[in-house]
């Protein structure tokens, strides 16, 4: 029977058929009755073209003229497959056959090229993921849903053809690879084809007759998806020209193969394809052992079978521009060993089914006094930058040999930082495969039954079915004999030994671990209790203890538990270049102030009340950095309580209660601070929930606000009319409260003069003005220390927080002896730690700090050029919609439409997203969430800051 249909063995040669239009729309015209236009579109064996009845732009479908060599019931069974699909799946968009004038769309043509079938399958709306752009984790979760999908829908699909033999057919893939391999030239490309294919096949022969079959799309790719414009997850799945009978595994491995050339694609971001899969439609463990093999084989067989086509077809340009990306799956697919592969899926699902293997022989040695070391992210040997580079972990192991250890050593496994900040947008190798030993006495080794040298300074061990590789040897000298007081690695395998680097990434590590075991016992060492390497669920219990309003950034956060600089450092060792964290304003763990701090914490640490040096000296120092008059100091603990005590001050001084507030911003959480916020961002129901005393002006915004460009210049007079109009109304304002540059809209600069005519206004009815410096106070600016600076206006009542402590709770009130003196009337002020000796040696520690580093001119001159690279980025990306800021407080705003001004908001969170995969922390902020907040340490480098602007550079290349 299945010598009426097609064989793949028999037409190994396959040319497409390539009818010239005006045949076609001959042909057309004559068998379905209607005048059509056509477009061609690419097809590796058919010819397909979309088609326009004449005079029309909207697509009558897509018409596919099938290979002639296949027949009536194959072409039948695609379309009834996706009709079953369409049926049984109602949310899943699929095409079908279309219905013209004289019935449905499809006939035998007799062409000049011999008998040809033709049909008009509809035209989905949306786009396919073709290309080699960025795919989300969400996309990929999704590919693999819809693979399922079909793969339900057609669980019990029968059909008499589809037994046909098709090339795509997993099932013989070995069998494609013998055929195609002796046709290609290229000896380096069928040598590395040859070796991929052979593992694979070794992994999946022992389950290949026990895998599930059944009828299947196989061919559920990047191209064969759609998705809506509105939409960046596809709903729709199109290309049922491969539906046949096969392993139901295949149908996941084909959808994965088509992931690993996109941008930024790794072995371990198909993850959650195969798991969204796994949750629809259950892999079973002979399922699991065969998909990664398929996925290399799909590899093998499309690098192959396009470079052949290529040689047949020198005009089919589809499968001349698919090469590239189809040699680019294989080698991604074959970059470590399916056994690896599998075993990281497996893990990934909750399935890892072995136990680590560890060395079951005799010890080959064992000593008694042993130290381990721990190299990881918490390890002291990382203080202060050290990064325990080789050296470093050489230094702390002769040490500990020098104080009587027998043997020192680093176990396997645990993640070790020890790379200075790596900027590398991938993950970086930090698991250790094999031990790292130190010992202290040469050290024959016993009971060895084989021990060859593998090249020089490595040698392996075998004893029965295990190896051990021992590398770090001196090259001439007796390999039975490991030296003294030297570094060696040692690694572990079981019977099959494969080449395994000394460092995997976090993310492949569960994978290697499985295949290669630990070699500890083979010194009778003992890893220590594991220090905090992700296993245990620590964002588990932060949700279940927290309050869930109390949120995290990122859905899935990087566990952070070490600072450098302008670095911040998770357990897995992976360095992320901080471009958000104003409050790390000198950099993370800076030696001064972890000096400073850890003196006075050993001379006294108490509330503010007793009498001691470090307050008073700190309190002129941050007087000393503001206008004369501004000459008294109130210290809080957060920016919140800062503003809150600024307002309690203008009501005290005034004997009034209502405030002017811009509307946009968020000033805090106490009771006052909360008040006078409006930022719907921070609070969606801010805007109509003020209480009474509290009055709004525009956000004097002159990108995105109600007056725009040129037209900004009337925010001040319509401020300045709402305080008059107060005052007017017999209830004149205690006082006028913004940031004094938009901080909270990412960095925008007040209309020029704005702050001048407002705060006159506000003063001319015997009104207060307060500047909430929270944000932008305190260099980061880079020409202004303060905010109000820039403005040329000087406020009664600075409110500052965040930056000045470095980290530590600290808050200050600067204002006018006389307005101070007024909130006697209340009674005296006291915030306990407020300015406590620890808080005050914090925030002197910072101001030396941002002096002798010169901070403030580094943030003027790095600022400046990222934002000229920002600027570089804007006129080449229209998203972009504009630049704000001055030093390192800048903002990049993204807009859907530079003239509607529409925030791109969703698309904000995802670039955010792509960052942090690429090693950059950055956020958005603004009422729409559109904007990046860049506000990194003032001490970030040029580099850095190079790093970060390549960095959304190739994400907005390269999708998001
Ligand atoms: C402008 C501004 N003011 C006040 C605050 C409140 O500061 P804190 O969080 O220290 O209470 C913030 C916090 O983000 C802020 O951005």
């Amino acid at each position: 029977m299945s010598h009426e249909f097609f064989d793949y063995f028999e037409h190994v040669e396959l040319p497409s058929p390539t009818l010239d239009d005006a045949e076609v729309r001959r042909l057309f015209a004559g068998t379905f009755g209607i005048e059509v236009d056509l477009t061609s579109l690419g097809s590796q064996q058919d010819q397909n073209f979309r088609v326009f009845p004449r005079d029309s732009s909207v697509p009558l479908g897509v018409l596919k003229l099938s290979n002639p060599v296949f027949s009536e019931p194959e072409i039948e069974m695609q379309d009834a497959a996706a009709a079953t699909v369409g049926d049984r799946d109602p949310g899943l968009r699929v095409p079908r056959v279309v219905l013209g004038p004289r019935g449905p769309l499809s006939s035998w043509w007799n062409t000049s090229q011999g008998r040809i079938h033709a049909r008009v399958i509809e035209n989905l709306s949306g786009r396919t993921l073709m290309g080699s752009r960025y795919l989300s984790p969400a996309v990929v979760h999704r590919m693999g849903e819809l693979s399922a999908r079909v793969s339900l829908a057609l669980a019990d699909f029968e059909h008499v053809a589809s037994g046909r033999v098709l090339q795509w057919d997993l099932r013989h893939a070995g069998r494609v690879i013998d055929t195609l391999l002796p046709l290609e030239p290229d000896t380096a490309v069928r040598e590395f084809v040859r070796a991929a294919a052979d593992d694979a096949l070794r992994t999946l022969r022992p389950v290949e007759q026990s895998l599930p079959t059944q009828a299947g799309h196989f061919d559920i790719t990047d191209d064969n998806v759609l998705h809506r414009m509105e939409d960046p997850l596809p709903d729709a799945v199109i290309d049922f020209g491969d539906v046949v009978s096969s392993w139901r595994v295949g149908e996941i491995a084909t959808t994965v193969s088509s992931l690993l050339h996109h941008d930024g694609a790794t072995l371990a971001t198909t993850l959650p394809a195969i798991r969204a899969f796994h949750e629809l439609r259950p892999l079973d463990a002979n399922e699991l052992t065969a998909l990664w093999p398929l996925v290399v084989l799909r590899g093998a067989v499309l690098a192959l079978s396009g470079r052949q086509q290529v040689r047949l077809d020198d005009a089919n340009s589809y499968a001349g521009d698919a090469l590239e990306r189809e040699m680019l799956i294989l080698e991604v697919a074959a970059s470590v060993p399916s056994r690896v592969m599998n075993a990281v899926i497996r893990d990934s699902l909750g399935r890892r089914d072995a136990p680590d293997e560890v060395w079951t022989g005799a010890p080959l040695a064992t000593f008694d006094r042993v130290t381990a070391l721990d190299a990881g992210t918490t390890s002291p040997l990382n203080d202060e930058g050290r990064w325990s580079a080789q050296g470093a972990l050489d230094d702390a192991a002769l040490a500990s040999l020098d104080d009587g250890a027998d043997a020192v050593f680093l176990p396997a496994w645990r993640p070790v930082l020890t790379e200075a900040p790596a900027r590398t947008p991938e993950a970086p190798a930090t698991i250790p495969t094999g031990v790292t030993v130190w010992l202290a006495q040469p050290t024959p080794i016993s009971r060895i039954d084989d021990t060859t040298t593998i090249r020089p300074g490595t040698i392996a061990v075998s004893d029965g079915g295990e190896t051990l590789t021992i590398s770090g040897l001196p090259s001439s000298g007796d390999d039975r004999v490991l030296p003294a007081r030297t570094r060696l690695f040692v690694q572990r395998q079981g019977a099959d030994v494969v080449a395994a680097p000394e460092r995997v990434t976090a993310e492949m590590a569960a994978g290697w671990r499985t295949v290669l075991g630990d070699p500890a016992a083979a010194f009778g060492l003992t890893p220590p209790a594991a220090a905090d390497t992700g296993g245990e669920d620590v964002l588990g219990r932060r949700e279940a203890v927290l309050a869930e309003v109390q949120e995290h950034y990122y859905t899935n956060p990087p566990q952070i538990e070490r600072g450098w600089r302008e670095y911040l450092i998770d357990i897995d060792g992976r360095v992320y270049l901080d471009m958000v964290n104003n409050i790390a304003s000198v950099g993370h763990a800076h030696p001064r102030i972890a000096e400073a701090a850890h003196r006075q914490l050993r001379l006294l640490n108490t509330n503010s009340r007793f009498h001691y040096r470090a307050i008073t000296e700190y309190a002129e120092r941050i007087a000393a950095t503001l206008p004369d008059e501004l000459d008294t100091v109130f210290f809080v603990n957060s920016g919140s309580e800062a503003v809150d005590l600024a307002i309690r001050l203008a009501q005290a001084s005034t004997g009034r209660q209502d405030m002017v507030a811009m509307r946009e911003a968020y000033h805090g959480w106490t009771f006052a601070s909360d008040a006078v916020s409006t930022s719907v961002a921070d609070n969606p129901a801010a805007v109509g929930s003020r209480p009474e005393w509290v009055h709004t002006v525009a956000a004097a915004n002159p990108y995105r606000g109600t007056h725009r460009g040129a037209d900004a210049v009337n925010y001040a007079p319509e401020a300045v009319q709402v305080i008059e109009g107060l005052a007017d109304s017999g209830m004149p304002a205690a006082g006028f409260i913004c940031e004094s540059y938009f901080g909270n809209a990412g960095g925008v600069a007040l209309p020029d003069g704005y702050l001048r005519d407002v705060y006159a206004a506000v003063r001319r009815q015997g009104g207060i003005a307060i500047a909430d410096e929270v944000q932008v106070g305190f260099g980061r600016l880079g020409e202004w220390f303060w905010g109000f600076q820039q403005q040329d206006a000087v406020p009664d009542i600075v409110a500052v927080a965040k930056s000045i402590g470095a980290g530590q709770p600290l808050g200050a009130v600067i204002t006018r002896r006389e307005i101070a003196d007024r909130y006697r009337t209340q009674g005296y002020f006291f915030s306990s730690t407020g300015g406590s000796p620890l808080s005050s040696v914090f925030g002197l520690t910072v101001l030396d700090i941002i002096r002798d580093e010169n901070l403030q001119e580094n943030a003027r001159q790095v600022g400046a050029h990222l934002r000229s690279r920002l600027e570089a980025l804007a006129s080449e990306h229209p998203i972009i919609g504009a630049v704000h800021g001055s030093g390192l407080y800048l903002g990049l705003e993204f807009v859907l439409d530079r003239e509607t001004l529409e925030p791109a908001t969703r698309d904000t969170a995802a670039i955010c997203d792509r960052l942090r995969e690429r090693g950059v922390i950055m956020q958005p902020t603004g009422d729409h969430l559109n904007v990046f907040k860049i506000k990194p340490p003032l001490c970030v480098t040029h580099e850095s800051v190079d790093y970060f602007a390549d960095a959304v550079a190739h994400v907005l290349a390269t999708g998001w």
